[in-house]
């Protein structure tokens, strides 16, 4: 399994430039606590400027135009967000599935796109709260992954999966620690059915929904748990370094 845990802020539509002190902060005790892998999401607008203040921490986007460079007003293509310092971009989160009506299809082709640029790609999955009472809940995110998971060599450099269940988004509710575990599982097994199982071994798998500094202990030690997207408590260096010190 990946030495490292990952832990990754999802900052969503959050950030002015009033936002690069807290990263300023991250970056700087991300340098104390090397056991954790530490990233940070801003929007488009804050994504250089991260980058230009981050020495230990890593930069994404928080999605990509599916296509090349060209005539598309107001689009933002996966070389101009690598040229602007991402190294990954998350792709699939529930709230573009929701907001954009975002297809398989389109984050497929979003993911082909972030790949040709080099960049490496965090696949979200998650079931909604109806999906979970029906029981439901690891037949529909194993169904979404089958969808999108590329077939690429290098998944163990390129890809991290991050299960997030839609209703523990932002709610202050997380999932069971058995219910992560055994979703969890079900997702490593998936990857080694789709990548063999040392690459596999190498893919993180990421929880969120209502990840925060006083639950992380607890859901970091989960097995198969290989870090966190963090929406919320990413947004304040405190509340984020009180994650990154759990993982570490
Ligand atoms: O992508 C991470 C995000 O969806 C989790 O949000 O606020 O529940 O930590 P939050």
């Amino acid at each position: 399994m990946a030495e490292r845990p990952y832990i990754v802020g999802n900052w969503k539509m959050n950030g002015t430039r009033a936002m690069l002190s807290e990263a300023r902060a991250i970056d700087r005790a991300a340098q104390r606590y090397m056991k954790a892998e530490v990233a940070v999401a801003p929007p488009y607008t804050l994504i250089h400027a991260v980058h230009r203040e981050a020495e230990q921490i890593g930069v994404g986007a928080q999605d990509v135009f599916p296509g090349e460079d060209g005539a598309h007003t107001g689009d933002i293509s996966a070389s101009m967000i690598a040229d602007a310092g991402a190294k990954f971009v998350i792709l699939g989160h529930s709230e573009r599935r929701a907001d954009h009506k975002e297809t398989n299809k389109l984050i497929n082709a979003k993911i082909d796109s972030a790949l040709d640029a080099g960049l490496r790609i965090i696949l979200c999955c998650g079931e909604t709260l109806k999906v979970r009472e029906a029981g439901e809940a690891e037949e529909f995110v194993l169904k979404q992954l089958k969808a999108s998971l590329p077939q690429i060599d290098d998944a163990a450099e390129r890809l991290t999966v991050a299960y997030e269940p839609v209703w523990a988004i932002g709610t202050g509710k997380t999932a069971t620690p058995k219910d992560i575990e055994a979703m969890h599982k079900a997702i490593r097994q998936l990857l080694d059915e789709t990548y063999g199982e040392e690459t596999s071994a190498e893919v993180r798998i990421l929880y969120g929904g209502s990840v925060k500094p006083d639950n992380a202990r607890e859901i970091l030690s989960i097995p198969e748990v290989g870090g966190a997207l963090v929406g919320g408590a990413s947004l304040s260096a405190e509340s984020f370094l009180g994650i990154v010190v759990a993982a570490s």
